[in-house]
């Protein structure tokens, strides 16, 4: 029996991109990252330079420059093309769907020539609408493409609880949910500290905890992308940290449940949208989702944000 290399094919070889490459050697998730990129140069650079840090590293990875024939035996395909927000113009995530789905039209036809039939895992923005464009475009199986989406933000909501409260981010369960944007939303119903409801204990130690300022705190780390852009011009370490996991709950068949954006279909109430919801990942991509019981008033945020997604997946059909 021949062993076979986990092979990653990595389309973007940008900030995010290369970043992505890093963490996920420096974890050992993979034997082979290809890199493509429409700058050939900047695809061969930065896997050069990878390859070099690979000397370093405790596993070995080969990371070279490729094209989409290198697909046809990957296990996973990471798309990470298209521009970050221009701050300057007051842009958001899902404002740059105008210059992304040009971009993604020609990413989705060297997709389907490739015979590439592995596992999707899109970051392009805006996340939940460019993973549904990619999806139905290529009529990918849903359980089998998917995009980091909140993951980056839970990780910066779980921080910001952290900062108010004094408790390890490892300690606490929060998610954001719906958009990896604007519309995003945080149930704090779900919330558990050390496995104990934040509701629960806001109730008993109402001179701590429930003196926090919730809408502060999710505030705080919906805007932490924009302050990390506005201070650095990128944010990609937190991105890639956040691929990573999510490639190593499929690679290591973890069963592991995240916050990433998923094809809805029934749940939440909703149908034919793509949102961060926590759903169990293993090697067969999405295994399952699972349906926290909102409130009625987090439901709502909830379908609002979904709304932004399908008004703006209908924009991107035109495009
Ligand atoms: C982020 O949130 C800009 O989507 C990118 O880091």
């Amino acid at each position: 029996m021949e062993l076979q290399n986990r092979k990653i094919v990595i389309l973007g070889a940008g900030h995010v991109g290369s970043h992505a490459g890093y963490s996920l050697i420096a974890q050992g998730l993979a034997e082979e990252i290809v890199y493509i990129d429409i700058d050939q140069r900047k695809a061969e650079a930065q896997a050069l330079d990878l390859f070099d840090a690979t000397n370093y590293l405790p596993s070995r990875a080969k990371v070279r420059a490729g094209t989409y024939a290198d697909a046809k035996d990957a296990q996973l395909l990471i798309v990470a093309v298209g521009p970050l927000p221009d701050m300057s113009k007051g842009q958001t995530r899902m404002d740059t769907l105008h210059q992304t789905i040009p971009i993604l039209k020609d990413v989705v036809e060297s997709i389907r020539t490739s015979g590439f039939s592995g596992i999707i895992l899109s970051i392009s923005n805006p996340a939940d609408v460019m993973v549904h464009y990619i999806q139905s475009q290529l009529n990918w199986p849903s359980r089998k493409i998917l995009s980091t989406s909140t993951t980056l933000d839970s990780a910066r909501l779980r921080r910001a609880i952290a900062e108010a409260t004094g408790v390890d981010q490892k300690s606490i369960s929060a998610y954001a949910l719906g958009e990896h944007g604007e519309s995003q939303m945080v149930p704090w119903s779900a919330v558990t500290i050390g496995g104990k409801s934040l509701t629960k204990l806001r109730a008993e130690r109402p001179d701590t905890y429930g003196k926090l300022d919730l809408q502060a705190i999710a505030n705080r780390g919906k805007e932490a992308g924009w302050t990390i852009l506005g201070g650095k011009g990128s944010t990609e370490f937190g991105i890639a940290s956040s691929i990573a996991q999510v490639v190593r709950a499929i690679f290591h068949d973890e069963n592991r449940i995240l916050p990433v954006s998923v094809l809805l279909d029934g749940q939440y109430g909703q149908h034919d949208v793509y949102a961060s919801v926590p759903a169990v990942l293993n090697r067969n991509g999405v295994e399952d989702i699972i349906e926290l019981n909102l409130t009625p008033e987090e439901q709502a945020q909830f379908d609002r944000s979904c709304q932004t997604m399908k008004e703006n997946y209908q924009l991107a059909l035109t495009l």
